[in-house]
C-alpha cells in the first residue's frame, strides 16, 4: 500500500516500514486532509487538469471515505505511511482509475504543510476559548471574592491587596496570551498547497482558489519555504509554554495556598486526592499536574527546535518529528485549562484566614509612612521612624493598629488620633490609587 513503489526494485524492510510510518500519530488530520484534497479537485478541475466528471467522482469518493470514518464503517490503521497515503489508497480503492489522478500537482510536502496549518488554525481557535472559559471563571470568582489578604514579595508579607486584584493578575496574563496566539494566527494564514515538492508544479494551477476554499488569507509567496516552514507550530509552541508558565504560577499559589500553613483557599473533594497511606492527607494533585505538565510542554518546544535548527532546504524526512510534539503540547496545553477553570470555579475561599494573616503581618507600615509623608516627614525619615515602630511593636507583641496614641507620640510627636482611621486596612483600600485594588 505504499505511494511510491516504481523505482525501487526491492521490497522495504518490515522493520524500517513500521519506522517510517507516521500513521498512528497523523490520524488526526484527517479531516484537514481530506478538506485539503476536496479543494485540490476543485482547483484541479478549475484549472482544467482533470474533468468536471472526474472531479464530480473524486469528490463523492473523499465524501464517502470521510463518511465512513464519522459512521464508523472505517477505521484508520493498517500499513500505511501516513494519513495522505491512507486516504489516497483508499479512494483508489473505492473509485478506481480516477483516484489516481488526485495526485496530480501535489506533492506530500505541501500536502503535510496544508494539513498542519489547518488544523493547528482549528486547534489555535479552541484553545482560545479555553482561555476564555478560564478568564470568566476568574473574573467570577474575583467578583465574589474583594477580600483582604496579603500582598507577597519574596514570598514575605508586604501590603495588603485583595483577593479579586490577585485573581485579576491571572486575568490579565490571560488576555496576552490569547492576543499572542491570535498573532500567531494570523502570520501562519497563509496557503502552502501548490508548492509542490520543493519547486511548484509545470501545471498551470491556481492556489487562489485552495486558499480561498480552505479560509486562508493568501498563498505563500515562497515554494521552499511554503513546504519547510513550520515556525508557525514554533510560535503556537511557544504562547502554549507561556500560558502554561502562568497557569503553573497559579497552581504554585494554589498549593501554597491550600496548605496548613496558609489555610486561604481550599481545592473542592473532586480536584483533590488522597494518600494511600496517612489517612489525614488532601493533597492539591491537579494543580501539582498542571505544574508538572508545564516541564512537558517546554520540552516539546525546545524538541521540535532542536529538529529544525539544522535541516537545509527545504523538506526533510525530520520535519515529520513535528507531529508528536505539537500535539502533545496541544492536547496538554488544552487539558491544563479545562481543569484550572473547574479548580477555579470549585474553589472555597477563606477569608478569615486572609483578614487574620494582613493583621499578623505589619502590612499598614508602608500606609504608616505614607501618613507621616502627608504630616511633612520626608519619606526617608519616615521610613526610619516606621521601621523603629515596627519593633516596639514586636517586642511588645501587638499591631501597629493596636498601639495607644500616647504610645505612638511617644514613638514619633507628629501623629494624631487621625492615624487610625488611616491605617486601617479596609479603609487605606479606598485611599488613592489603591481604589483599584477593590474596583
Ligand atoms: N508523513 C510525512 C510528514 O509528516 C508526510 C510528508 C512526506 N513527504 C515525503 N517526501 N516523504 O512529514
Amino acid at each position: 500500500m505504499k505511494l511510491w513503489g516504481g523505482r525501487f526494485r526491492n521490497d522495504e524492510n518490515k522493520l524500517m516500514e513500521s519506522f517510517n510510518s507516521s500513521l498512528a500519530i497523523d490520524k488526526r488530520l484527517v479531516y484537514e486532509d481530506i478538506a485539503g484534497s476536496l479543494s485540490h479537485v476543485k482547483m484541479l478541475v478549475e484549472s482544467k487538469i482533470v474533468t468536471g466528471a472526474e472531479g464530480k467522482k473524486m469528490i463523492e469518493g473523499l465524501n464517502s471515505i470521510l463518511a465512513d470514518i464519522e459512521n464508523n464503517n472505517l477505521f484508520i490503521d493498517g500499513e500505511y505511511e501516513d494519513i495522505h497515503s491512507f486516504v489516497e489508497v483508499n479512494l483508489i480503492e473505492r473509485i478506481g482509475e480516477t483516484g489516481k489522478k488526485l495526485h496530480t500537482a501535489r506533492s506530500r510536502n505541501d500536502q503535510v504543510a496544508v494539513d498542519m496549518r489547518l488544523y493547528a488554525k482549528k486547534k489555535s481557535s479552541e484553545v482560545m476559548e479555553a482561555i476564555e472559559l478560564l478568564q470568566n471563571r476568574l473574573k467570577k470568582k474575583a467578583d465574589e471574592n474583594p477580600v483582604i489578604m496579603p500582598g507577597y514579595t519574596h514570598l514575605q508579607r508586604a501590603q495588603v491587596v485583595t483577593f479579586k486584584h490577585h485573581l485579576l493578575a491571572y486575568y490579565q496574563m490571560m488576555d496576552r496570551d490569547k492576543r499572542r496566539i491570535q498573532n500567531a494566527m494570523s502570520i501562519m494564514d497563509e496557503n502552502p498547497l501548490g508548492c509542490g515538492a520543493l519547486a511548484g508544479t509545470t501545471h498551470h494551477i491556481n492556489r487562489e482558489i485552495t486558499a480561498k476554499v480552505l479560509g486562508f488569507e493568501k498563498p505563500v509567496d515562497n515554494f521552499l519555504d511554503g513546504v519547510s516552514d513550520r515556525d508557525y507550530l514554533l510560535e503556537l509552541m511557544s504562547c502554549f509554554s507561556i500560558v502554561m508558565m502562568h497557569l503553573s504560577r497559579l497552581s504554585e499559589e494554589l498549593i501554597l495556598w491550600s496548605s496548613q500553613e496558609f489555610q486561604f483557599v481550599e481545592i473542592d473533594d473532586a480536584y483533590s486526592t488522597g494518600s494511600s497511606i496517612m489517612p489525614q492527607k488532601r493533597n492539591p494533585d491537579s494543580a501539582e499536574l498542571i505544574r508538572g505538565k508545564t516541564g512537558r510542554v517546554y520540552g516539546s518546544l525546545l524538541s521540535l527546535l532542536t529538529t529544525m535548527k539544522g535541516l537545509p532546504l527545504a523538506y526533510n524526512k525530520d520535519m515529520q518529528e513535528d507531529k508528536e510534539p505539537f500535539f502533545d503540547s496541544l492536547d496538554t496545553t488544552l487539558s491544563c485549562l479545562v481543569i484550572m477553570s473547574e479548580i477555579i470555579a470549585t474553589l472555597k475561599v477563606n477569608k478569615e484566614n486572609m483578614e487574620n494573616a494582613v493583621k499578623a503581618g505589619f502590612l499598614n507600615a508602608t500606609d504608616l509612612a505614607d501618613y507621616l509623608v502627608k504630616k511633612g516627614v520626608p519619606f526617608r525619615d519616615a521610613h526610619g521612624v516606621v521601621g523603629s515602630i515596627v519593633i516596639y511593636c514586636e517586642d511588645h507583641e501587638k499591631g501597629i493598629e493596636d498601639l495607644t496614641l500616647e504610645e505612638l507620640k511617644s514613638l514619633c510627636t507628629v501623629i494624631d488620633e487621625d492615624i487610625y482611621e488611616y491605617i486601617n486596612y479596609q479603609k487605606s483600600l479606598n485611599r488613592g490609587i489603591k481604589s483599584k485594588l477593590v474596583e
